[in-house]
């Protein structure tokens, strides 16, 4: 099939690079032309594992392809897939000037049937808007179209194998003519294909972020409530997750979560609910909890060092997952800014993200940034886990302790297991265990 994209971010490019994968044409028009230019020289803007490689691979097979020109992209293929960003605005509700721009735009340059599908997480009957949008803006209003929800549930930092190998595809249709189209794109996707109205897969999408976010929030608490009583998180979440109605996966206590969805989307979930005149308050406990996170965190590395006033301290991890160099509403941001109001000299080391933290915190008295874990934990009175990368489970502990000026390890992610790492000197701190 031919396919057209518009929007090269993280879940355009992704849905872009792996349908030409499976096979079809894939046009993926984006309007910054500084983007377009890396993406045809076969270079990625973003880090994701084999993503690049892939990406390389299609264009070179000639199934993939870039471009700023909606019209282009219009005049490509009658299936369009919408992955153009929702931020957030002050009020918390997603912002979605970017969909009623593509929305609009296709309007006005529509000569033959199209069906726009709505990729990007958005609020419950954003289809209604666009098809508003598309009517008001088409020339000749007897041109056909579809509009459609197919929200992506991809994570970062393993997005291809993701996209590939989904638990499920849900597709929210109206019409016979969109669900044969769906039902040719998908056809070799062994998972069960949920096909409902826009509505219900809008709100699929949006409710399942939201619940993943109130499973973390909800461990935190319980690793909380462990720290008190001396029990162990980690065995309360797998004996929890044995029951299949509760299952171990984002059961994870730690700092807390971050990324581009789920802080965004459990704020959007709340502010929409509130607009129907529903309090979602479960969810902004979520958020509250969330947010205490990295407060939490900084309070215990104080009570553990007394005070951190300028003592040297080792930092692991700044991406807000491992696998990826993203940095966005990462919980690092707010612990590597706590840490330096209270006089902290850090040492920062992270696998990938560290160009991008450099921008919000550049080198400096208070900030630098270590070449590689091991001089991060060089002279450090403590260190500090925030992501859990692989690498950092491989390190050689025992030249880590050497070069620390105390052997302190403040374990954010819980990726250690407290006994071995004692039994190794370390003075050892995990989350509610
Ligand atoms: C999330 C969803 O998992 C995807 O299904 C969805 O498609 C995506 O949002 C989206 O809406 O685009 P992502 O944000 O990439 O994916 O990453 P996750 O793996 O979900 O992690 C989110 C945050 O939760 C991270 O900060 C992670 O460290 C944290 N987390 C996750 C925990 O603290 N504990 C856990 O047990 C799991």
């Amino acid at each position: 099939m031919k396919i057209t994209v518009v929007g090269g971010g993280y879940v355009g490019l992704t849905t872009g690079v792996c349908f030409a994968h499976l096979g079809h044409q894939v046009l993926i028009v984006e309007k910054i032309p500084q983007k377009v230019e890396l993406l045809k020289s076969g270079k990625s803007p973003i880090y994701e594992p084999g993503l690049e490689e892939l990406m390389q691979k299609n264009m070179k097979e000639g199934r993939l392809f870039f471009t700023t020109d909606l019209r282009e992209g219009l005049e490509f293929s009658d299936v369009i897939f919408i992955c153009v960003g929702t931020p957030q605005r002050p009020d918390g509700s997603a912002d979605l000037s970017q969909v009623e721009e593509v929305a609009r735009e296709t309007a006005k340059l529509m000569k033959s049937y199209k069906l726009l599908i709505e990729k990007s997480t958005v609020p419950v009957n954003t289809h209604k808007l666009i098809k508003k949008t598309v009517q008001r803006y088409l020339k000749d209003p007897s041109i056909p179209y579809d509009v459609a929800s197919n929200p992506e549930f991809l994570r970062e930092g393993s997005a291809i194998e993701d996209f590939l190998n989904p638990d499920r595809i849900v597709v929210g249709i109206e019409s016979e003519r969109a669900k044969s189209i769906f039902e040719e794109l998908y056809k070799d996707f062994k998972c069960p294909i949920i096909y409902t109205d826009p509505a219900t897969s809008e709100l699929i999408k949006h409710a399942s972020n939201s619940f993943l976010a109130m499973k973390i929030s909800f461990i935190n608490m319980v690793a909380d409530l462990c720290e008190k009583v001396g029990a162990d998180v980690k065995l309360v979440a797998d004996g929890m997750g044995y029951d299949k109605r509760i299952g171990r996966h984002f059961l994870n206590a730690g700092i807390g979560y971050g990324g581009s969805c789920f802080p965004k989307d459990v704020k959007a979930f709340i502010k929409m609910a509130e607009d129907y005149g529903l309090n979602f308050g479960i969810l902004r406990e979520v958020e509250r909890i969330n947010q205490e996170r990295p407060v939490k965190f900084v309070e215990k590395v104080k009570n553990i060092l007394w005070s951190v006033k300028e003592k040297k301290i080792g930092v692991w991890g700044l991406a807000f997952k491992p696998n990826t160099d993203d940095i966005r509403e990462a919980p690092s941001i707010k612990i590597v800014d706590l840490l330096i109001k209270e006089g902290a000299y850090l040492s920062l080391y992270d696998p990938k993200a560290m160009e991008n933290f450099k921008m919000l915190f550049p080198e400096g008295k208070q900030v630098k940034y270590a070449k590689d874990p091991y001089i991060a934990a060089e002279g450090a009175s403590a260190l500090l886990i925030l992501t859990e990368w692989d690498e950092f489970m491989k390190v050689d502990l025992k030249r880590v302790k050497e070069l620390m000026e105390l052997p302190i390890l403040v374990d954010g992610r819980n990726i250690f297991e407290p006994k071995e790492v004692k039994s190794l000197g370390f003075e050892y701190y995990a989350i509610g265990r």
